[in-house]
């Protein structure tokens, strides 16, 4: 495995290769970031790994200065995945100038769950993304489950940008308990973590309810809601969505489980965390 920090390096040797599978992460790695880079590996003939903290996705008080950069235990982790090459570039080097031109994703899309609760935050990741894309030239790219919106919004970009690349999904990893894995879940405290289960918990109790037959999604949202509220959490959003397009599923979806998917994001003490569930 090889580790480059600048645009030309990547290039270079990139130069020897048709069809590399692409894995874009901010680092601070964990298992569900292994398995992609382990998904993505047999749908190319090199496989990349992209290593940085987009400051364009954070708002101005969010941990984008706090973010635990961790470059040499990913690696580690990287090798021992099968990656052949890391690419891990500095601030400047991937903004050598102020990024003026941006990819503005749809508002129906990009403007609605995280990106209403984050704005600005879909632009960010896709600017990156589209930069990223540029630079690697990936055949693949592959892209975890767990932020639902945004391989949405991505696959969205590459279809509409008609971009030669295939946007593969991996499925959310999660722990024992159900915990969906994250990088920020490194900031729980043991107390938090053993109570962060309860965000996959409650998305299950409304998947449990439509199951159950009800079909007043505000009901059970704000029960939702309220259950996690009372535990002392601070969400923002827990909600039955189409998954085509995530906007809210009328009468005739509701009979099709297959066409749903719970959303949640929700604060613990200081730490925000998501999740999703398809029903
Ligand atoms: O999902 C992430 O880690 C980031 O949003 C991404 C896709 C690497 C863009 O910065």
């Amino acid at each position: 495995m090889i580790v480059v920090h600048t645009v030309a390096e990547l290039r270079a040797h990139l130069a020897n290769f048709k069809r590399p599978a692409f894995v874009p992460t901010m680092g601070n790695l964990h298992e569900g970031h292994i398995a992609l880079v382990k998904q993505a590996k047999p749908l190319g003939d090199v496989t990349v790994v992209s290593i940085f903290v987009n400051r364009l996705q954070f708002l101005p008080h969010e941990d984008f200065g706090t973010y635990p950069r961790t470059l040499e235990a990913d690696c580690k982790k990287l090798e021992a995945a099968g990656c052949d090459v890391v690419f891990a570039p500095s601030e400047p080097e991937l903004y050598p100038e102020p990024q003026g031109y941006r990819v503005t994703p749809p508002t129906e899309l990009a403007d609605i769950l995280e990106g209403h609760f984050r704005p600005g935050f879909f632009t960010g990741v896709c600017t990156v993304v589209l930069k990223l894309f540029n630079i690697v030239q990936p055949r693949v790219a592959v892209f975890g489950a767990k932020d639902y919106q945004q391989q949405m919004v991505i696959r969205r970009m590459v279809a509409q940008l008609a971009l030669p690349i295939e946007i593969v999904t991996g499925a959310t990893l999660r722990a024992d308990d159900g915990l969906a894995l994250s990088s920020r879940n490194g900031y729980l405290s043991a107390a938090e973590r053993a109570e962060a289960v309860q965000l996959s918990r409650t998305l299950k109790g409304m998947i449990v309810a439509l199951q159950n037959g009800e079909h007043n999604l505000a009901a059970i949202e704000q029960h939702a809601m309220k259950t996690l509220a009372d535990r002392g959490w601070h969400p923002d959003y827990l909600t039955v969505r189409r998954r085509h397009d995530l906007q809210p599923p009328q009468a005739e979806d509701l009979t099709h489980a297959d066409r749903l998917v719970v959303l949640g994001a929700a604060k613990l003490g200081t730490t925000r965390l998501i999740d999703n569930i398809e029903v």
